[in-house]
């Protein structure tokens, strides 16, 4: 073979290649998709797109994380939260039928930003320097089919909002990690409160409310039940309503700030802001203050102790029911007793000592106590004692 020739063909081929990048380094389209550790980049290098693996796991997610400054991979959107792949190199970002679709290993579509679209072959995906992942109809379109800032996973970045949508009363939600390393929905959810009280609400798998930021005061610019808002330089909250929707969004003072709120798995909600000069993410704020206000957070039969390291143990007879979740940071399985009781049973009696008691103090009672008349304390006890699927007693003068 004639070695100019090969050349050419080689400087043809870098230079085809050089030119589908330069033309959209933050555009999926028709003519370009993703796949293994390809990634776009949006034109400022703030946000980067493709495929992530959270700490230890083995499992691949589209993801949108921080470019830049940013050193510490930061996810901040995931698409396919729930259906991870296993492969990066055969499975798929691309737009297909006018939607950005994720193929996995089979090619088989996992997720998709599911529009009914005229399946336009100009569709594309762009990723811009707020984190926000637009599709359009055409690169020049003004009006996005879709965007990411509308669709929010566990953190809310600045130019977002989490809405309440008025025709329907269905808030939007923005829903913590099942653990530190799956992306998957988990128990601890924010939102806009549904009856309209311009509030936002923090609750346990999706019903039980735990905290509260009390109704927006558009004088002060504040949530009542947030009064270090005042404080605030970093946030400027604005509030809209409409006869559509109603919604709280934020810009950020000093826009060179890199800050973000998130649904923690903790339970809480934090404000966290990127120190260059530590490279590391620094709390600003989070709500509920205390760890052991979060609900049910040590899950059943385990104790929350503020300021503990860890937070959750277990009561005394009892013991962690996943040791795995517990080292991710997901305590809600809480603890299961180590040995039976009595009454679930028969052979512990006949090697040991009867059921008793154990005072457990700086406990409440739970959502669903049930009371008992009982005119002693021992009363009650034997009560409790009789009844298999009585765990815990409380006694007070009202009997
Ligand atoms: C995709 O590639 C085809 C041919 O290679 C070209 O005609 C078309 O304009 C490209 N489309 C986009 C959106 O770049
Ligand atoms: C991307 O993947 C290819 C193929 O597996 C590998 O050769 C290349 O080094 C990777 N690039 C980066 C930046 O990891
Ligand atoms: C992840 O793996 C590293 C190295 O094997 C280990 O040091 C680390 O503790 C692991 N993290 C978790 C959360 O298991
Ligand atoms: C791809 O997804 C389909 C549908 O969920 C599933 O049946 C198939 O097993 C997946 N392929 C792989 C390789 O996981
Ligand atoms: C797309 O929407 C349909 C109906 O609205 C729903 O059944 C389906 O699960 C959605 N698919 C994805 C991948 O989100
Ligand atoms: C988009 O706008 C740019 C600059 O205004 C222009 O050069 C380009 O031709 C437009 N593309 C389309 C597809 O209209
Ligand atoms: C939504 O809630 C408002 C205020 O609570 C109520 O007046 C309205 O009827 C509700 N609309 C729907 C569709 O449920
Ligand atoms: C959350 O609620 C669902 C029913 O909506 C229930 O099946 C599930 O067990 C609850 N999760 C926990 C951890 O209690
Ligand atoms: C705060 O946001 C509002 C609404 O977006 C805007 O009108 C105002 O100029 C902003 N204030 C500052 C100081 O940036
Ligand atoms: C509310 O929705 C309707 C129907 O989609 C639309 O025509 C109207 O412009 C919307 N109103 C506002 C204030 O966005
Ligand atoms: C949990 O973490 C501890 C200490 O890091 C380790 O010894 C143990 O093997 C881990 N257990 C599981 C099930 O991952
Ligand atoms: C306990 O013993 C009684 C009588 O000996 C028997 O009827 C019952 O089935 C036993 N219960 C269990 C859980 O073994």
């Amino acid at each position: 073979m004639d070695p100019w020739l090969k050349l050419s063909v080689l400087v043809f081929m870098w230079f085809s290649f050089n030119s589908q990048l330069s033309l959209g380094a933050d555009t999926i389209s028709a003519n370009r998709s993703l796949s293994g550790n390809q990634t776009i980049v949006s034109s400022g290098g703030s946000f980067v797109l493709g495929f992530f693996k959270p700490g230890n796991s083995s499992n691949w997610y589209i993801g949108i994380w921080y470019g830049g400054k940013v050193s510490e991979r930061t996810p901040v959107w995931v698409a396919n939260r729930e259906i991870p792949v296993r492969d990066t190199q055969s499975s798929e970002l691309k737009i297909s039928d006018g939607n950005l679709v994720l193929f996995n290993e089979s090619k088989v579509p996992i997720w998709s930003t599911n529009i009914s679209s005229s399946s336009s072959s100009s569709v594309v995906a762009v990723l811009e320097d707020s984190g926000n992942l637009v599709l359009r109809d055409g690169p020049n379109s003004t009006t996005p089919l879709w965007q990411s800032l509308d669709h929010p996973t566990h953190t809310w970045l600045p130019g977002g909002k989490i809405s309440l949508n008025k025709r329907t009363n269905q808030s939007q939600l923005l829903i913590s990690w099942k653990n530190s390393e799956d992306p998957a929905p988990g128990l601890f959810s924010l939102e806009l409160d549904p009856k309209g009280t311009n509030q936002y609400l923090i609750l346990w798998n999706r019903t039980t409310q735990y905290w509260t930021s009390g109704p927006w005061d558009e004088q002060a610019r504040i949530f009542t039940l947030v009064p270090e808002m005042r404080l605030n330089y970093i946030y400027n909250f604005s509030f809209h309503s409409d006869e559509n929707e109603s919604y709280f969004t934020y810009s950020l003072y000093n826009p060179d700030t890199i800050s973000r709120f998130v649904m923690d798995i903790s339970g809480q909600i934090k404000q966290l802001s990127w120190l260059e000069s530590s490279k590391e993410w620094n709390l600003f704020w989070s709500q509920p203050r205390q760890q052991c206000q979060v609900y049910a957070y040590c899950g059943a039969f385990g104790s929350c102790t503020e300021g503990g390291l860890p937070f959750c143990n277990c009561l005394r007879g009892f013991h962690q029911k996943s040791q795995s979740a517990w080292n991710l940071s997901d305590f809600s399985d809480g603890c299961e007793r180590t040995t039976k009781l009595q009454c679930e049973d028969n052979r512990t009696l006949t090697n040991g000592k009867p059921d008793k008691f154990l005072t457990s103090p700086n406990v409440k009672l739970p959502q669903n106590a049930e009371s008992v008349t009982a005119t002693s304390i021992s009363e009650c006890e034997s009560t409790c004692l009789q009844n298999c699927s009585c765990t815990a007693y409380a006694y007070d003068s009202d009997g």
